[in-house]
Parts: C-alpha cells; structure tokens; sequence
C-alpha cells in the first residue's frame, strides 16, 4: 500500500490503544485495534459455548469477522481478553485475521494498527514501529483504576496474576510470538504519562514522515 503505517505492539495494559487513538487523531490515519479481531473470535465461540481449542471452528469464526462490526463494549470484557489469547496461539485463526488486517492497513490514507504482532507480521514494512512496554505492576495498578472509575471493584493480586499469565501466553506461543520488532522503537511507560508517550510517538513519526 502507498499510505503512511504506524505499528504499535507490546503487552495488554501498556497504553497501546490511547496511543493509538491519539497518533491517528493527530495524524488523520485510520485505525485499528487489532485485539478487538482476537476478541471477536472468542466472544463468538463462547456465545455458541465452543471449546476455544475447537480449531475448525475458531477458524470458521475468524473467516466471519467483520473489522467494522466490532463492539468495544461487549468485547472489551475481561473474560473476553483471557479468552483471545486462547485462540490467538491457532495458526489458522491467525493467517484468516491477518489477512483482513493487512487489507485494511492498504486503505487510504493510511493507518495506525495497535496489537502484538504489527511490527513483526501485519506490517513488516511499517513507516514507523514503536512498542510499548511497562512493568507487570504498573500495567496492573492502570487496570485496577480504570475498574473503579467506572465504578467496579476488583483485586490487585487478582489482576497482576492474569496480566502475568497473558504475558506468558502471548511472548511463549509458536505462531507469532510477542516480541519486538528489530526496527521499532521501544518506549517504557512505567514512569511517562499518556501525554508525555504521545510526545515521544509523535517526534518519531514526524521524523519518519
Ligand atoms: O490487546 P487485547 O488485550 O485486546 O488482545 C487480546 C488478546 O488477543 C491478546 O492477549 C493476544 O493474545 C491476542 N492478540 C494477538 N495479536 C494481536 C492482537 C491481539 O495475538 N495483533
């Protein structure tokens, strides 16, 4: 495609998904989240009660994703992201969502697309790669805020445990594992706040551009 990328990969609860949302506000690029696809595939399998290891049928259900259909509010659920990462380690599940995030990476005018794989196999060609870290603890106390200010309660220890468990499934699968792109541009969030990563995103793409 002949439009600008930015790939921005790293684990659940880094800042991802704001960044996003701001380089492409800033920038007028489209935007994906490409989580969301994951999610969509497990919230189908657990609402038909599917085995998430049932391979043909998270294969199925991967070919029917619509990446303009998508519900952040149903998706977003917690036990929707455990599911994700479940049938995100299938092969078949992969290649079908990547092809449909690839296609829309080719949209005019180009796009950013958040995720764990951007860098290294949606968009090996991206214009600019970032992946964004933070530690364990951070990304668990940023959780637990967002809960209760939207008025739920939960555990700290509890969250911790789950990020942890998602970390290992993501960075210790076969296909596609979590890791950094040898090209991108690590920014640790632990001690920078939303504006101050957005700062740093965006004095490199400027320089890319
Ligand atoms: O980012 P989010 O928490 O919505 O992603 C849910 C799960 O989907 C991740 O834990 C990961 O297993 C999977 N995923 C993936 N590749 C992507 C995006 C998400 O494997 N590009």
């Amino acid at each position: 495609g002949a439009g600008f990328i930015i790939a921005i990969d790293g684990p659940a609860g880094a800042g991802k998904g704001t960044l996003a949302r701001r380089l492409a506000d800033h920038f007028h690029l489209n935007l994906l989240d490409t989580g969301l696809s994951y999610r969509a595939v497990a919230h189908r399998m657990l609402s038909y009660g599917l085995p998430l290891d049932n391979v043909s049928a998270a294969e199925t259900a991967a070919r029917q994703v619509d990446l303009g259909a998508m519900d952040r509010e149903v998706l977003s659920q917690h036990a929707i992201g455990e599911a994700a990462s479940q049938v995100a380690v299938i092969p078949s599940v992969r290649r079908a969502l990547v092809d449909k995030q690839r296609e829309f990476a080719t949209r005019p005018p180009g796009a950013v697309l958040d995720g764990r794989d951007i860098g290294t196999v949606v968009c090996p060609d991206a214009n600019v790669k970032l992946y964004l870290t933070a530690s364990a603890e951070v990304r668990a106390r940023r959780r637990l805020a967002e809960i209760e200010a939207r008025g739920g309660k939960a555990d700290l220890e509890q969250i911790l445990d789950d990020i942890r468990r998602r970390d290992q499934r993501d960075m210790g699968r076969e296909d596609s594992p979590l890791r950094p792109a040898a090209d991108a541009h690590l920014l640790d969030t632990s001690e920078m706040d939303i504006e101050t990563a957005f700062q740093a995103a965006k004095t490199l793409v400027e320089q890319a551009m």
